[in-house]
């Protein structure tokens, strides 16, 4: 298939495109580069084997509607993965508009164009946040949505009822919800990874940095939860598996789904202590941590159920968690490298 990917050049998406090649699909891209640099892409070439320039490029917002539109004339795609959206939950607390007007505006803006060009299929970047604070786990597809803690998360849950609505009123359109749990670790190749700008949110950019020596040390957000170690407990997912997650998900959407919601993690919570112990046992080197108050909004445990997606998609993580803090790490290590 021809894949329409918004936000490829980022972190996941630049690594679902290498998956989407080996697959034997094909791509267009579209980034505005707000968040990601369009030298990923030659990377993501590399690695393929393909010329440079292989994978057409448009440096395009999807808000823009001439823009996506001009780029659908010349290509003619079979569906959509869109993961172009902006992510830092702290910054969308402090500019609600830029995240609802970006990521909801932006999704509407796409929607129109792929409805006018004949595109009903889509494979959406959703994340576990809409689960809000559930009361049990591990969480699967019909616990109910909940609250969500910041604009970020509202983003996601509200496009989830776009989405559904959409679909509801035209059966032709194909879409798949994936809610993403924890997405860590690396293309093992050191080619491609997360670069996130400034001081990190999450744990694992977190914990690389403080390893290299480019923060003094990290901030454990409390140690007093209701979990085994009293530390925050979280479904940790190789992006790589997370990429494969796309492809079965065009599976469904070529068996004309409707739309369904999958989780997608290993099924398996890890405490922030075992995360660091870890990556300090598998790596050889030392992360210097201190425990500090616990961060707002967050929840003591989030995991998943992730047997929907192996019944139904064929897909299962196989990656574990040595794996993602030897990939996480030798990211670290070579992403300054040309
Ligand atoms: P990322 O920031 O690396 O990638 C997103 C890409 O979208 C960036 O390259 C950015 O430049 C682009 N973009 C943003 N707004 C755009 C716009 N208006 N027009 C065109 N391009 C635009 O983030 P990621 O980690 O790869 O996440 C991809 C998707 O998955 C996002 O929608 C994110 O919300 C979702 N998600 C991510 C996580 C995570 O932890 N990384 C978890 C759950 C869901
Ligand atoms: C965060 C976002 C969530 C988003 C997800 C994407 C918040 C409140 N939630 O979730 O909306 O979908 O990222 O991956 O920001 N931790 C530390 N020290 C740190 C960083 C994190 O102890 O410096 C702990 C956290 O308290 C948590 C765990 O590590 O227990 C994971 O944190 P993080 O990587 O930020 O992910 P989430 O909190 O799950």
């Amino acid at each position: 298939m021809n894949i329409l990917v918004t936000g490829g050049t980022g972190f996941i998406g630049s690594h679902t495109l290498v998956e989407l090649y080996q697959a034997g699909h094909r791509a267009v891209v579209v980034d505005n580069l707000c968040n990601s640099s369009q030298q990923v892409l030659g990377r993501v070439e590399r690695l393929l084997g393909l010329a440079e320039g292989e994978i057409p490029f448009y440096e395009v917002d999807i808000c823009d509607e001439q823009g996506l539109e001009r780029m659908l004339e010349r290509h003619s795609v079979d569906a959509c993965i869109h993961f172009a959206g902006l992510k830092a939950v702290g910054e969308s607390v402090e500019k609600p508009w830029l995240y609802y007007s970006n990521n909801i505006g932006g999704t509407l803006t796409l929607l129109k164009v792929m409805e006018r060009h004949g595109c009903k299929n889509m494979v959406f970047s959703s994340s576990a946040t809409v689960y809000g604070e559930a009361a049990a786990m591990p969480l699967v597809e019909d616990c109910p949505k909940g609250q969500c803690t910041n604009p970020y998360g509202w983003t996601k849950s509200m496009i989830e009822q776009v989405l559904t609505d959409v679909q509801r009123a035209d059966a032709e359109w194909n879409i798949v919800l994936l809610r993403y749990f924890n997405p860590v670790g690396a293309h093992p190749s050191g080619l491609i990874g997360e670069n996130p700008r400034g001081v990190p949110n999450n744990l694992m950019p977190y914990i690389t940095q403080v390893a290299a020596g480019q923060r003094r040390e990290l901030c454990i957000f409390g140690s007093d939860y209701p979990t085994p170690d009293g530390t925050g407990v979280r479904d940790y997912i190789h992006v790589c598996d997370l990429a494969l997650s796309h492809i079965a998900a065009l599976g469904a959407v070529a068996r004309r789904c409707g739309l369904e919601v999958y989780n997608i993690g290993t099924g398996k919570g890890y405490s922030v202590l075992e995360m660091v112990q870890t990556f300090e046992r598998v790596n050889g080197v030392k992360v210097p941590y201190r425990i500090g108050e616990r961060r707002a909004g967050d929840v003591a445990e989030c995991w998943c159920d992730p047997s929907k997606a192996r019944r139904e998609l064929g897909w299962q993580a196989k990656l574990g968690l040595e794996d993602m803090v030897r990939d996480s790490w030798h990211w670290q290590q070579s992403c300054g490298m040309p």
